[in-house]
């Protein structure tokens, strides 16, 4: 009997080619828009490149290895997101959504949904407990949310929401599957935006859901077949190359912010913390039942717009940016946006792959006499 692998050795092979003698060692991209497609089409493993790709196949594979469940890949987060919502809603259903969740998923839904009478209601991640999920098609959550990090009893919800006959679906983005799986804690569909920690590397665009319920994989996937919604083979194969190394980035991610998180915590010029690692955070007990790791990124608040412009421009090597999950640390006022209801001073820290001492020292240079 073959042993079952650690996942860690899993996501370092899932979805490579054989052992054959001779073949690559990697699953490499395949660039063609069409396949050979003689006569019955009913046996062709790939028809036409808008439904299938050998290099999506890999792909798919080995992230659905470690999601538990069939995976669609997409080209963002976002592509993802709009594919669930516009694959499994209809006019006349109800959406619930978190207002202290990524504001553009509430915005695609406000754009895109409400003109085709769709209701859509948001509700602080505080409150959903206490939601009558009967009213509801679909519930659209993160957990742990971007960016003030609440964290949700994903296993009590699913529960909630199907005795009600809704459906819930888990942005995972800010935990990954390795470090979260919320199909195996009850969602129906987890979704990813890829271009964050799972690529790592900064320089892709991409997305993913998974899901175990046969009948939702068939309607989004016939969404992304008829809406043209299709990632292109290299960007796949780039995605493929950085999730190989997931394990391994994440475990110092997350080491370096546990280290970061306990000094910011013991600093003067910081208002508060929010990190689900930390014993003091409210977010702490739930994150230890569901989350394999506490994440790499911390929220932290310096109570003026001028102390985090301040901050901010003292950093040497931490980089300001939009993004998270990358191996470079990212930090940013995310109040600039205009776009997430949170204090002036609040600051997102994406912590990276580099070494702690260099980070600790560059954060502790830049609140240097802050108040
Ligand atoms: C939690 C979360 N979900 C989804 C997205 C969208 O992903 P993308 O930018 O890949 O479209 C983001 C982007 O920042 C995000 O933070």
């Amino acid at each position: 009997m073959k042993k079952e692998l650690k996942t860690s050795t899993k996501v370092v092979h899932a979805g490579t080619s054989t052992s054959n003698q001779g073949t690559s060692i990697n699953s490499n991209p395949i660039f063609t828009s069409a396949f050979h497609l003689k006569g019955n089409i009913e046996n062709a493993s790939h028809q036409y490149a808008r439904f299938h790709n050998p290099t999506w196949d890999a792909l798919e594979n080995a992230i659905g290895d470690i999601e538990g469940g069939k995976v669609l890949i997409f080209p963002s987060g976002m592509a993802a997101i709009a594919a669930t919502f516009m694959a499994l809603v209809s006019s006349g259903d109800r959406i619930l959504l978190q207002a202290d969740g990524y504001y553009a998923t509430r915005a695609f839904t406000e754009n895109y949904l409400k003109k085709f009478g769709v209701e859509i209601h948001a509700v602080k991640t505080c409150d959903l407990p206490e939601q009558d999920f009967s009213k509801y098609k679909l519930t659209f959550i993160e957990s742990p949310s971007n960016p003030l990090l609440d964290v949700i009893d994903i296993r009590q919800l699913a529960k909630h929401i199907h005795r009600a006959g809704g459906l819930l679906a888990i942005d995972n983005t800010t935990m990954t599957p390795l470090g979260q799986n919320p199909l195996s804690l009850g969602a129906d569909i987890s979704v990813c935006s890829d271009t964050k920690a799972l690529n790592g590397h900064s320089d892709v665009l991409f997305g993913h859901i998974a899901t175990n319920d046969d009948d939702i994989f068939q309607e989004i996937e016939l969404w992304r077949k008829l809406s043209g919604s299709i990632p292109g083979p290299m960007e796949t194969w780039l995605v493929h190359r950085g999730f190989s190394s997931l394990d391994m980035r994440l475990e110092r991610m997350v080491s370096n912010a546990e280290k970061i998180a306990q000094q910011l915590v013991d600093h003067p010029a910081i208002k508060s913390v929010r990190y689900p690692g930390l014993k003091t955070d409210p977010s702490f007990k739930i994150a230890q039942q569901q989350m394999n790791m506490m994440g790499f990124i911390i929220s932290f608040d310096l109570e003026t717009q001028k102390s985090a412009e301040l901050f901010l421009s003292r950093l040497n090597l931490i980089t300001e940016a939009t993004s998270f999950g990358g191996m470079h640390t990212m930090v940013e006022r995310r109040a600039r946006w205009g776009t997430d209801n949170v204090s002036e001073g609040l600051i997102r820290l994406s912590v990276g792959c580099e070494n702690s001492n260099d980070l600790i020292s560059d954060i502790e240079n830049a609140l240097k006499d802050l108040k």
